[in-house]
C-alpha cells in the first residue's frame, strides 16, 4: 500500500503552479499508483451518489444522447453515465489515468481519451448533451480556473445540462488552499458568466470525518 504523504503532495503541486505548470504534475498521482486504481487517493470508487440520482431520475432522456466526462480519473462516474445509456467520451489529461481506466474496463463502452481541457478539438464545440464536471477545477489556480470554467461551457449544444460536483468554500476562506475548493460565486459563473441556466443546486457536507462541504450544480443551456 502506497502511503499518502498531503504535505507533500501540496508542495509538489505549489511548485507547479508557481512555474505556471498548472496541470503537469497530474500523471505523477497516477503513475505513483504504479497500476492499481484503487491507489489514486483522490478516487471515491464509486460514482458520485448525486449523479446517480440525478441519471435515475432523467433516465428517460439518456437514448441517444452524447455526454462528456472532464477529468475522468479512474472512471466511476463515466461507467455510470454509460450504463445509463449515454454515448460517453471520459478524457483525462493524464496517459496513465485512461491506461488505468482502459485496464480496469476492458470491455467498456466509453471512449476513454487523453485530452486536454485547454486545447481540446474543434468538433467537441457545442457537441454534448450532458458535461459533467467533478474536482477538475478545484486543482487548478488563478485564471486558469476561469479558462477551464469557459472550455467546459463550450461542450454544451443547444438545450444540454452540464452537472458540475466540487468541494466548496466560503468567500475568502482558505485562499491558499490546495486543491482550492470553488466558493459561490465561482460556481455561480456558469450562469453570470457562461449565461446558463440554474437548475438545481445543492450545498451538502459528506460523510468524511471530518465532513467536507461540497456543492452539486446543475446548469441548463
Ligand atoms: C482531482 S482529480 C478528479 C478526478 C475525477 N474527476 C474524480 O472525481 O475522481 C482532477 C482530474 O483532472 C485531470 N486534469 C487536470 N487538468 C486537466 C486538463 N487540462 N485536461 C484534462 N484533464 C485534466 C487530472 O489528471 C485529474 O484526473
Amino acid at each position: 500500500m502506497i502511503e499518502f504523504d498531503a504535505v507533500k503532495y501540496k508542495q509538489m503541486v505549489k511548485e507547479h503552479h508557481e512555474n505556471d505548470e498548472p496541470f503537469s504534475w497530474c500523471d505523477s498521482i497516477y503513475t505513483d499508483a504504479k497500476g492499481d486504481y484503487k491507489a489514486v487517493f483522490w478516487s471515491d470508487l464509486q460514482a458520485s451518489p448525486y449523479l446517480v440520482k440525478w441519471l435515475e431520475e432523467n433516465k428517460q432522456d439518456a437514448k441517444n444522447k452524447k455526454a462528456i466526462v472532464i477529468g475522468c480519473g479512474v472512471g466511476d462516474d463515466a461507467e455510470a453515465l454509460s450504463d445509463y445509456g449515454y454515448e460517453v467520451i471520459a478524457f483525462d489529461i493524464s496517459n496513465e489515468a485512461i491506461r488505468l481506466c482502459k485496464n480496469r474496463y476492458p470491455n467498456t463502452k466509453v471512449n476513454y481519451l487523453v485530452a486536454n481541457l485547454f486545447d481540446y478539438k474543434e468538433s467537441w464545440l457545442e457537441n454534448f448533451d450532458l458535461v459533467y464536471e467533478c474536482n477538475t477545477i478545484q486543482i487548478l489556480p488563478g485564471e486558469y480556473r476561469n479558462k477551464a470554467r469557459k472550455a467546459i461551457s463550450n461542450l454544451l449544444c443547444k438545450n444540454a445540462h452540464i452537472l458540475v460536483s466540487c468541494r466548496s468554500r466560503k468567500k475568502n476562506e482558505k485562499q491558499d488552499e490546495i486543491p482550492l475548493p470553488l466558493d459561490f460565486e465561482e460556481i455561480n459563473n456558469f450562469v453570470t458568466k457562461d449565461a446558463l441556466t440554474e437548475i438545481s443546486f445543492k450545498a451538502y457536507d459528506d460523510s468524511q470525518i471530518p465532513s467536507v462541504p461540497h456543492f452539486f450544480a446543475v446548469y441548463k443551456k
